[in-house]
């Protein structure tokens, strides 16, 4: 039975893993083992690094998979002095449709603040692509009790890079720190609440748009519990990072949420 009618997403974010050789390997593996499975309900996507968008984009074109090329992180300017970064022109040349903004590693280890995840999410509205804004707590945070504070304001606050009426080409994936990498995913309930609480605010500042807006999950998401965690109510879909690596186990986290989802 279906449970929204929010079309769920089911992203992979393999971070810095995997050269153009081995992604090669990987989205044929996947294409492979998804082939076998009824997973129109479903969108898909994959975040490569970014020297293998043009080796994944190739093998995605050529064999016409379904499957959206994702990028893991741009710049919020179109072009100029700045050394090491990408472009969201650049990554749409690539047919990259999808960009991670504000994941908490980029929030973490290279300084990105709230302002910068709205000008980067305005960069990516503004070149047509979908920004994937990943907002979360840290276990510190948690313990502190401020986990609803710390989202509203990163909702909020990445809200100012999105113009009125462009609010359905965003999507957002709740991932609590604490949970990334850890094998410690957040429970049903809690992942429920978050989501519910990121609709909630969204709703508050923009209105009904809010209900169709995908909102995902990520944080140590695996085969075991991805059905349960899509099955509530404002949980939309996963973000996988490490269960992304394995064809076997990207695809079979796509099977439990097609399953959730009717298919
Ligand atoms: P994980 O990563 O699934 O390995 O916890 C999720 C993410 O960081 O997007």
């Amino acid at each position: 039975m279906a449970k929204s009618t929010r079309r769920p997403l089911v992203a992979g974010n393999w971070k810095m893993n995997l050269d153009h050789v081995e992604a090669i390997r990987l989205i044929q593996d996947m294409a492979l083992r998804l082939r076998n499975l009824d997973h129109r309900a479903v969108d898909i996507a994959v975040h490569p690094p970014a020297t293998d968008l043009r080796s994944v984009e190739g093998i995605i074109g050529a064999d016409q998979l379904p499957i959206a090329l994702g990028a893991q992180h741009c710049s919020a300017y179109s072009s100029g002095a700045y050394t090491g970064e990408i472009s969201v022109a650049m990554l749409a040349r690539l047919s990259v449709t999808l960009v991670l903004v504000g994941h908490s590693e980029r929030r973490l280890h290279y300084a990105m603040t709230d302002t910068d995840v709205a000008a980067t999410t305005a960069a990516v509205l503004k070149g047509l692509l979908t920004p994937v804004i990943c907002v979360g707590e840290s276990a510190a945070e948690r313990e502190a009790g401020e986990t609803e504070t710390v989202l509203v304001r990163q909702v909020s606050a990445a809200l100012e890079g999105v113009a009125k009426g462009a609010e359905q080409s965003i999507v957002v994936a709740y991932e609590p720190v604490w949970a990334i990498g850890t094998g410690i995913a957040a429970t049903t309930e809690d992942a429920q609440l978050a989501c519910g609480r990121i609709r909630d605010e969204i709703r508050e500042r923009r209105g009904d748009v809010a209900d169709s807006i995908r909102i995902l999950y990520g944080g140590s998401a695996n085969p075991e519990n991805a059905g349960e965690l899509v099955s509530q109510a404002d949980v939309d879909g996963l973000l996988v990072g490490g269960a992304s690596l394995q064809g076997e186990s990207f695809a079979a986290i796509v099977s439990a949420v097609c399953a959730c989802y009717g298919t």
